[in-house]
């Protein structure tokens, strides 16, 4: 992409969830050329009030638009309105177990709404006669590639085998992004991440689920016999491998984003009540392993996921700069230091967001 000296306007989907307001707080602050506009559903993972500092900070260079993927028509008023330089796509249902309860909402929103998505775009950058630096960065997951077994990793050139209604969901999401890249040339970039970590992760997920129900003495449930590995990726490090991707990235490229970082369920539960016995000052009968319980698997529980990041790193010169074991423990402390994020989250009442700030935007 050629550099440019003006400020640039970028469109963030889903940027009130886990990985899009880490990435729309970081972008603000290490890419001073950036300015965004986070269009987000706000469904249950979505928490606006994640960005209401970023918001209040700075509010020439972010724009909360509350809207769904799926309505193409506002997506197309936006766009025009907008003239954004590209797109980050996370909006999506991310969770497995929700996709096993209820398959069909992953179907709409990660299918049929990225693909509304696409053609929204696709028409709008026609329109404006293909313009050249425009980029679609389609952000997906490595569960597409299925399970490894005990040796190997995902590369970009793995076959797609996806396990869980989510997983599928996203599998099918990426063909799409690639058919609109091959059929109609639209500029679009692929990224196929594993498990992320840290700040504002909806409590449901493995790492945020544990801290919490530590911190709150509940107990552990860990699924089967806890020896599914994760290769985990601090979310600053998948944020600053999405901007290399956009900024560097060909269009119609996949690139694969990991952390390096294989480790068993059971292995970082394990150091999690390690740590919060630390934090917390729980010694002897206090200590938290008394809480793990070993409960009925998850279906179609993928055994294995490690990911080759080699593309990434020699096209594009990016590597994960965060270790696990200090991110793991920079990442409780952040829990431990946002109460109320966490009595807002746990209550419900960051639902009310929605009600009492909308108006104000
Ligand atoms: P999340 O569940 O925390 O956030 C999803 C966001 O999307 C929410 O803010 C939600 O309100 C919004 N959203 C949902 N449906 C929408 C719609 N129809 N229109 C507009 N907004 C909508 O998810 P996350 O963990 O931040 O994941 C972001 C993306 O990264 C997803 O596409 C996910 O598949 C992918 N991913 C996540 C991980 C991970 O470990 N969390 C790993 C690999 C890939
Ligand atoms: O690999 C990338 C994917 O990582 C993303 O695409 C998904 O959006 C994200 O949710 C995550 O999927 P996982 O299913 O791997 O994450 P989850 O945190 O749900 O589970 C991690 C592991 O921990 C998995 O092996 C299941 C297990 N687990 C999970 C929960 C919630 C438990 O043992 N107990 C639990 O309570």
């Amino acid at each position: 992409m050629k550099e440019k000296l003006f400020m640039q306007t970028i469109l963030v989907t889903g940027g009130a969830g886990f990985i899009g307001s880490n990435f729309i707080r970081h972008t603000l602050k290490i890419r001073p050329q950036y300015r965004i506009v986070n269009l987000d559903a706000l469904t249950y993972a979505g928490n606006a009030a994640n960005l209401d500092d970023v918001g209040q900070q700075m509010p020439e260079r972010y724009r909360f638009v509350h809207g769904a993927i799926g309505d193409a028509e506002a997506i197309e008023q936006l766009l025009e309105e907008e003239k954004p330089t590209g797109i980050f796509h996370f909006a999506a249902e991310s969770h497995v177990d929700r996709s096993i309860e209820g398959p069909m909402a992953f179907v709409e929103t990660n299918v049929t709404g990225t693909c509304r998505l696409l053609a929204a775009c696709h028409k709008i950058w026609e329109q404006w006669g293909r313009t050249e630096d425009f980029r679609f960065l389609h952000v997906s997951t490595d569960e597409v590639y299925g399970s490894l077994g005990a040796t190997g990793y995902f590369t970009e050139e793995t076959s797609y085998d996806p396990s869980s209604p989510y997983s599928a969901s996203k599998a099918a999401s990426d063909h799409f992004v690639r058919a609109w890249q091959r059929t109609y040339d639209f500029p679009a970039m692929i990224t196929n991440c594993s498990n992320n970590y840290g700040p504002y992760q909806f409590p449901e997920k493995l790492i945020p689920l544990m801290i919490l129900n530590l911190m709150e003495k509940k107990p552990l449930p860990v699924y089967g016999d806890g020896q599914n590995v994760r290769d985990w990726l601090y979310v600053i490090d998948h944020c600053e491998a999405l901007l290399a991707v956009f900024e560097k990235g060909v269009p119609g490229e996949t690139y694969n984003i990991g952390g390096g970082a294989e480790r068993k369920n059971i292995d970082v539960v394990h150091r999690l009540c390690g740590i919060l016995d630390q934090r917390l000052d729980r010694t002897g009968s206090q200590k938290s392993e008394g809480l793990i319980e070993f409960v009925a698997d998850r279906p179609g529980h993928d055994r294995r996921y490690a990911i080759d990041a080699g593309k990434i790193q020699q096209a594009l010169g990016w590597q994960p700069r965060f270790q696990f074991e200090e991110a793991l423990t920079k990442t409780v402390d952040w829990y431990i230091d946002h109460p109320e994020w966490i009595a807002d989250v746990r209550s419900g009442q960051y639902r009310k967001w929605i009600e009492t700030n909308y108006a104000r935007r």
